[in-house]
């Protein structure tokens, strides 16, 4: 293991086989069989993890369950659940550079952006949510018969939490799910993405030490096909949340129709158009269209994919953002100096270099990029990539690439805009540069996305809600709106005349 012995996170790295952790406790998987997990800037071993499958899965739905059942976490006073989740948030802040740079070495991931980025929102994440522990309740109903009957509602939590997350932001994904779910009283077992296991362990030694129970958070690394599956048709999983790609949200949707009906929450693919009006400040556009698709090194699920330009700007926009793309920096994630890492496996390499090579024999006008960047050795890195005049019937403008390859294409009018961008299966993120206050409204408004950005782009708050229309997903993230994910309403009615 070729990990620099000066690395805050070198002790974590350097010992046994990483274990589950379970009950609370640190546990070998049934089999005994471990994985490894890669550094993607180099292809070597990271780090070998236990391999958790249908056994380990059981036997952490088990713990889960009898944490609950025993009301260890669901019973505390909410200021003490509270105070757990508020301090999950210190020790994460306390702790920042060793996530960062374990997430940097396990997905690629440009350490600066961790720091910026990732861990901060992660610990936002986490403190927004302990806020909410004391505000969780129910209303009361004005029924017709209001001298007969009291009608109220409570908010409970809803049960035993599956979470399935993705490589991409391996850290802030845990968050994502795991403080509102726990700040509305469930425990949770948690699986992260095979490429990328190793932050969620380290967030289960900080839970632990932020003393949440036993039981309570379960962390269980394997495979999709297996573990992954295992947790959707649970009978005894009462949600699953996931995040990844739309073909398996699908495959989590028919688990848990075919299993016991668990509530769902998907947050899926994307195919966003960045647009961008004759009227707008052209240079802020061009940077919120370079950073929309390379930022993660395009492994993003809202990165902005489609760039539409009005065409009377639309050389000079596509030009600026093609000098910055040949002008950025890649390396290793761990290096401060680097702009862009690494794609995350060589499988997402060559899944993107296909994409790329489809583009060309589609006929799109390559201009930037276009090729792996071999001068960085064995690593997964792909130079950033800009396709001009691209045709919406194209599978570059059409499906979800995820990695650093924008296609750029003009259009005329709004009317003529707004129908283009919207002829996609997602609806996950849409982006508007414009200095026109009523097109910017009226854009927005036009637009079948979850979450449209004017004049910004990938703003993430833990207090705005995070989901799409269409094929991308059911449910919304963050804010007040994912308590609806983690409680179940009753409503109680009761007769209160003599
Ligand atoms: P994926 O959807 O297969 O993986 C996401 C998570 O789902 C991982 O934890 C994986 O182990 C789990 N999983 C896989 N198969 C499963 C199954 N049958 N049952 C339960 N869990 C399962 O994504 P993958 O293969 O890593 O990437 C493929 C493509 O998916 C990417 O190229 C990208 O287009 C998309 N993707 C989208 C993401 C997003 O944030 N919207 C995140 C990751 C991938
Ligand atoms: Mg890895």
């Amino acid at each position: 293991m070729a990990i620099a012995e000066d690395l805050e996170i070198s002790k974590f790295l350097n010992g046994r086989p990483k274990q589950l952790f379970i009950g609370g406790k640190w546990v070998d998987s049934a089999s005994g069989k471990t994985f490894n997990t890669l550094d993607p800037s180099t292809g070597e071993v990271l780090a070998k993890v236990a391999e958790g499958d249908v056994e380990d899965i059981d036997r952490a739905v088990l713990a889960a369950r009898r944490a609950h059942n025993t009301g260890i976490w669901c019973d505390l006073p909410p200021s003490e659940r509270a105070k757990v989740l508020w301090r999950a948030g210190d020790l994460i802040e306390e702790r920042a550079m060793e996530f960062a740079q374990l997430d940097s070495l396990d997905n690629g991931k440009p350490i600066n952006e961790m720091l910026l980025f990732d861990v901060p929102l992660t610990a936002a994440t986490f403190r927004y949510y302990a806020g909410w522990v004391t505000k969780l309740h129910g209303e009361t109903q004005q029924t017709s018969f209001p001298g007969r009957y009291l009608s109220y509602t409570l908010r409970q939590p809803i049960g035993v939490v599956g979470a399935i997350i993705p490589w991409n932001f391996p850290l802030m994904m845990a968050a994502w799910k795991v403080a509102p779910a726990l700040a509305c009283g469930n425990p949770v077992v948690l699986k992260p993405a095979e490429q990328t296991p190793l932050s969620a362990l380290l967030l289960a030694e900080i839970l632990a030490e932020a003393d949440l129970p036993p039981g309570v958070f379960n962390v269980v690394p394997g495979f999709g096909e297996t573990a992954g599956a295992r947790l959707a048709s649970h009978p005894d999983v009462d949600k699953i949340a996931f995040t990844g790609s739309t073909a398996v949200g699908k495959l989590i949707a028919r688990a848990a129709a075919e299993s016991n009906l668990k509530r769902v929450s998907l947050e899926l693919g994307g195919k966003s158009p960045n647009i961008v009006f004759a009227d707008a400040d052209i240079a802020r556009a061009a940077s919120g269209a370079f950073l929309g698709i390379f930022f993660n090194q395009g492994q993003v699920c809202t990165a902005g994919s489609r760039l539409y330009v009005q065409e009377k700007i639309y050389d000079e926009t596509v030009d600026e953002v093609t000098k910055m793309a040949a002008n950025v920096h890649m390396g290793p994630g761990i290096d401060p100096m680097t702009q862009m890492g690494p794609l995350v496996s060589e499988e997402q390499m060559e899944r993107v270099l296909g994409y790329i090579q489809q583009g060309q024999d589609e006929g799109a006008r390559l201009i930037s990029g276009g090729s792996r960047a071999t001068d960085l050795g064995k690593g997964y890195f792909v130079k950033p990539t800009v396709f001009a005049d691209v045709d919406g019937s194209m599978a570059i403008a059409k499906e979800e690439i995820f990695g650093p390859v924008l296609a750029a294409i003009p259009f005329s009018t709004e009317e003529d805009l707004i129908a283009k961008a919207n002829d996609s299966i997602y609806g996950l993120v849409a982006g508007v540069w414009t200095r026109d206050i009523k097109r910017a409204h009226r854009v927005a408004h036009a637009l079948q996305a979850g979450i449209v950005y004017v004049n910004c782009y990938n703003v993430a708050d833990p207090a705005t809600p995070w989901g799409g229309h269409k094929q991308s997903g059911w449910g919304r993230e963050l804010g007040p709106y994912a308590l609806d994910l983690y409680t179940e309403l009753k409503n109680v009615i009761v007769d209160i005349a003599e």
